[in-house]
């Protein structure tokens, strides 16, 4: 059971670094993203077992589109692996998965596969899990101004991608750089950030529990006096 005083609901990931990991050990940057798969799994099980309700995953920007297309093949296809192999992760542990971001720039097949996972998955309660796939902030809000206007709607949070998840309490930030990087910019408003040079192969349930050890110690005010 977790020992935690104040669990987060929804913990957001910037899982940076995955390149540098593969350097330091002279591999191809692949090698780092393939690795990161294991912390995305360490995680996910330790955010089951404290009582995490959301994980939000940032996987793919839209700016890495600008990548070398080899490093994109190999992103893609490490996502189209993960899809087929993890469902029964998901599954046993009651977690509902979910893509966020812009699906018209992902491959047939790759949409295809996770139109099936979110179906198998739809009804788990234990958590959701969301993995942020060719996504941006800005690119969310456009999306949102948009929809919202054909539609006459008031409230822009009923149009971005977000819709219905609460917006992130924590996100946690590793590999030494301190910044957005077109994250969810709107949601992440009254979020706390914890940013740790641990890159993301290297950041596992120790690392992860000294996360939320930090964010049970904040004082959040909302822009309130207490
Ligand atoms: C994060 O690791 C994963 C993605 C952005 C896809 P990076 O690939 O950015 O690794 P570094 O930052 O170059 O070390
Ligand atoms: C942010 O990492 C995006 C993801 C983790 C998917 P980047 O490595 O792309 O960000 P920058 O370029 O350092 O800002
Ligand atoms: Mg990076």
């Amino acid at each position: 059971m977790s020992n935690i005083e104040v669990v987060p609901t929804h913990v957001a990931f910037i899982m940076d670094g995955n390149g540098r990991w593969a350097k330091q050990r002279g591999k191809d940057r692949i090698f780092g993203h393939f690795e990161g798969v294991e912390s995305v799994r360490a995680v996910m099980e330790e955010s089951v077992e404290t009582g995490v309700k959301y994980v939000s995953f940032f996987a793919f920007s839209e700016e890495n589109w600008n990548r070398p297309d080899a490093e994109v093949n190999g992103l893609m296809e490490l996502m189209m692996k993960c899809m087929v192999n993890e469902l029964h992760t998901f599954l046993d542990n009651g977690i509902r998965f979910r893509v966020l971001g812009d699906r018209s720039r992902l491959s047939k097949q790759l949409n295809e596969a996770i139109d099936s996972m979110e179906e198998a998955t739809a009804a788990c309660p234990r958590m959701t899990a969301i993995i942020f796939l060719s996504y941006s902030g800005k690119w969310d809000i456009r999306q949102a101004s948009r929809r919202m206007a054909e539609e006459g709607g008031s409230e822009i949070e009923d149009y971005l991608v977000t819709a219905g998840i609460p917006d992130p309490d924590l996100l946690i930030r590793t590999s030494g750089e301190k910044r957005i990087s077109n994250f969810m910019l709107w949601q992440l408003a009254y979020t706390e950030f914890v940013f740790t040079d641990i890159l993301w192969p290297d950041f596992r349930k120790e690392q992860y529990r000294n996360a939320l050890l930090e964010y049970a110690s904040r004082d959040r005010r909302f822009g309130k006096v207490k």
